[in-house]
């Protein structure tokens, strides 16, 4: 029994979210993470197996002070469930790229805690796993606003305010992204820690722009709902806008952002922790080619294509 868990895309709202304000996320399922359970011989105990990351990790009950965040995961979900570790292996491989914007850390604490799940014929619903995923995020990545988990474990768009349900997302028509890679890693906590930063010296400055961000994100919540690709697309690249004057922009993401409004993109923005990482474009569907190609010259080293809406109920 193999378990899966998305990969996520941040549309709009990435660092603003962390204050209170909206985001619009949703699961780019065509990468994930994945976890299998082996059997393994009686008094064995549970052991997970991340072989992608050359560790192997036995999870006990009592431990206390479990530093890494896959045996946490597995011990919380134990816990909550209130039985003993099985004797079993669980084997985790992830094709999302780690730090670079994309959930990777949630999408593999998923998969993990589902297999745990499966291991021990139990069930937990979304909301309580989404707890417990969103307690791993909280003790790795200092305050996240729950966005990242909250989209990996219900695996839907969202239009997501922090401390609150998730709230599906309204696609009036379809929506064609591209999703590039600058191919250079960046910690979310580390950006997430400079904003701080930054608020802290200017908060009257950095309060401003992080409120302008909410404001285009319910403009944009909007234009989604009505499928006008053409003003999400500006509000999109005025989001960037924002995002750089917080300093979380980088030499790569600026020019993967200009390669692709100049090839023709509807808007463009960094997506996630940034610094680095991915950035995603709208675009109309006759210029997915052309727009992946010039994003490709401009240096990306991967670029996905995404759709939201119409056919999809999410995207495929
Ligand atoms: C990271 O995917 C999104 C941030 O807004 C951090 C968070 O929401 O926790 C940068």
């Amino acid at each position: 029994m193999i378990t899966s868990a998305p990969a996520k895309f941040i549309l709009l709202g990435e660092h603003a979210v962390v204050y209170g304000f909206p985001a619009i996320a949703a699961p780019l399922n065509g990468l994930c993470a994945h976890a299998s359970v082996h059997p393994a011989p009686v008094g064995a105990g549970l052991r997970i197996e991340a072989l992608d990351m050359n560790e192997v990790l036995p999870v006990e009950l009592e431990a206390d002070a479990v530093d890494n965040a896959l045996a946490l995961t597995a011990q919380k979900v134990l816990k909550a469930l209130n039985v003993a570790p099985p004797d079993a292996v669980i084997r985790v491989t992830s094709h999302i790229p780690m730090a670079s914007g994309l959930g990777s850390g949630a999408a593999v604490s998923t998969a993990v805690a589902r297999a745990v799940i499966n291991a021990v014929d139990a069930d937990i619903d979304d909301d309580a796993l989404n707890d417990i995923i969103y307690d791993i995020e909280k003790l790795y990545h200092g305050t996240p606003s729950g966005v990242d988990n909250t989209v990996v474990v219900y695996q839907k768009p969202v239009y997501f305010l922090r401390g609150q349900p998730p709230q599906l997302l309204d696609i009036g028509g379809a929506l064609h992204f591209i999703i590039a890679d600058t191919g250079e890693p960046s910690l979310t906590k580390v950006t997430v820690a400079d904003v701080r930063r930054l608020y802290d010296e200017q908060p009257h400055v950095v309060g401003n722009t992080l409120a302008d961000i909410g404001a285009i994100v319910e403009r944009a919540r909007d234009a989604i709902r009505n499928g006008d690709a053409v003003a999400l697309g500006s509000l999109m690249t005025a989001n960037h806008h924002s995002l750089r004057a917080l300093n979380v922009s980088s030499d790569a993401l600026e020019r993967l952002v200009d390669a692709a409004i100049d090839c023709g993109a509807l808007g463009a923005k960094l997506s996630g922790g940034g610094r680095g990482g991915h950035m995603i474009a709208l675009v109309a569907p006759d210029t997915i080619e052309a727009v992946s190609a010039a994003l490709s010259s401009a240096g990306a080293v991967h670029i996905v294509h995404t759709q939201l809406g119409a056919d999809h109920d999410h995207n495929p």
